[in-house]
């Protein structure tokens, strides 16, 4: 009786040369996530068991990056692809129906692509994916025979010249019958001009035993894309970020210039909303409906409420409330908690602070560990002095009160509620509600006696 479920095998064990880098090649971030991702999410939905990545390269590294999504092989050596497939094969040696086999390094693939493969099962004990290609390079070529099964996968340095016109490549993702695959593992050999195992031999082994091989064309060719070098991984971006883009579109989101903007992959965006040119929005951010974000903003991280407009700005782990208006040049750090209705201007920078309901911090400012009420005005040059040297402290502004341009509040402290703070003044105590604070350091402002000469 044969398994349903399909299991798979991962490769991604290759050093990568061609990065030039010392961190493992499906460890490269692309929009925001590790490159073997992209491959784990092509399986997603196949109900793959186990999913088994065969790591060598930066082992560690790469465990800890995706362990919660798979479980692992090791290949210490480097002896090719089909070697590496050995390295897995004993996590399956009971395991029946079909294996399907991919590279952690095609982030393009698509599961339905996957799907396809699966749907040959068990009709072809083996099979394939292959892309038709203008310009096949070093890729392995695909040979079929007349009635147009495959014979072979022929790596390109191993090719006769007329073997090497051909313009159909193996991608290298593949689905075989457990049991065909514990048969054809032990024949492979290193008779090849890299010495190497190459599991593209069991096409031939397979077929040689009279098994009918099919190769499956891609309807697009893009997603056999394999990333070999830093080029490689840009075309990817631009790629997947022209997918995110236009599922956005469609979605309901205007996105004026889709060519400069980058949407990561876990990013929700609501309707109505318009992205301006050279916007980043990264990691799992929320934008809400009816917003304008842009131009030239990075959003990481954050929340947006409903209706709000963020201008040439940075937000990182940062959340407005509906309504708030942010920007040009705002910077609101990790903790920066915007109220409904409220206003962050130029050269401001908020971290770690709750600005309450329609309170405006206008330009030239920053506000850190603090609190702000609700309708506080906050003028031009204030600066909370949140730390000491040695620990951070607490600035509240209650409810109405209005800080004058170029105010120092030393912290701890606490401006009462309706307070007023002159302009240039160092607030280091404690402000009643309702009083007037002047001068440095600042003290309650009296008024002129009416009496005095
Ligand atoms: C392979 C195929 C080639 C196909 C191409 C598609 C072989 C022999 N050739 O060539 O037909 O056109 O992919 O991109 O399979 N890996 C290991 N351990 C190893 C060697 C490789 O895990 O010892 C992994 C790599 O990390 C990578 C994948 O296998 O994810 C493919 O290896 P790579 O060296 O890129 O194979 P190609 O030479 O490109
Ligand atoms: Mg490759």
């Amino acid at each position: 009786m044969s398994h349903l479920r399909p299991a798979a095998i991962v490769l991604a064990a290759g050093k990568g040369t061609r990065m030039k880098s010392n961190r493992a090649k499906v460890l490269h971030p692309l929009l925001g996530r590790p490159l073997l991702d992209y491959a784990l999410d092509a399986l997603d939905g196949l109900n793959t068991e186990p999913k088994l990545v065969v790591v060598g390269h930066e082992a560690e590294a790469v465990r800890a990056a995706v362990g919660h999504r798979a479980r692992f092989a090791d290949q210490t050596e480097q002896k090719g692809t089909g070697h590496a497939v050995m390295m897995a094969a004993p996590q399956l040696e009971a395991f029946e129906g079909p294996v399907l086999i991919t590279c952690g390094d095609m982030p393009l693939l698509k599961n339905e692509s996957l799907a396809r493969l699966l749907e040959c099962y068990p009709d072809s004990p083996l099979c394939f994916l292959t892309a038709e290609v203008p310009d096949p390079g070093s890729l392995g070529r695909v040979l079929r025979d007349d009635s147009g099964w495959a014979k072979a996968i022929v790596e390109a340095r191993d090719c006769t010249p007329d073997e090497l016109k051909v313009n159909e490549i193996n991608t290298g993702c593949y689905c075989v019958d457990a049991k065909l695959l514990r048969e054809l593992l032990p024949r492979l050999d290193t008779a090849n001009d890299q010495g190497e195992y190459y599991i593209t031999d069991i096409v031939k082994l397979a077929v040689a035993d009279g098994h009918p091989v099919q190769a499956v064309k891609l309807h697009d060719a893009e997603e056999a894309l394999g990333v070999n070098s830093r080029a490689d991984l840009a075309l990817a971006a631009e790629e997947l970020r022209r997918r995110i883009n236009h599922q956005h579109m469609l979605n309901g989101v205007s996105i004026l210039d889709p060519a400069s903007t980058w949407i990561e992959p876990g990013v929700m965006i609501g309707v109505d909303t318009t992205i301006l040119p050279q916007t980043m929005l990264q990691g799992n951010t929320r934008i809400g409906e009816g917003c304008t974000i842009g131009p030239q903003t990075r959003i990481m991280s954050s929340s947006v409420g409903n209706g709000s407009v963020i201008q040439n700005s940075v937000l990182l782990e940062a959340r407005t409330e509906e309504n708030v208006n942010v920007g040009p040049f705002a910077y609101l750090r990790p903790g920066a908690d915007l109220g409904p209705g409220s206003k962050v201007g130029d050269f401001v920078e908020i971290k770690n602070a709750r600005i309450e309901a329609g309170s405006k911090v206008p330009h030239l400012t920053y506000v850190g560990d603090a609190f702000v009420g609700p309708r506080v005005n906050i003028g031009c040059g204030t600066i909370t002095c949140n730390y000491d040297g040695k620990n951070k402290h607490k600035t509240v502004i209650e409810e109405g009160a209005f800080i004058g341009s170029n105010t120092s509040l030393v912290a701890p402290v606490t401006v009462g509620k309706g307070a007023k703070t002159g302009a240039g003044s160092v607030v280091n105590r404690d402000v009643e509600p309702g009083t007037v604070v002047v001068g440095v350091p600042a003290r309650p402002l009296r008024q002129k006696s009416s009496t005095s000469p």
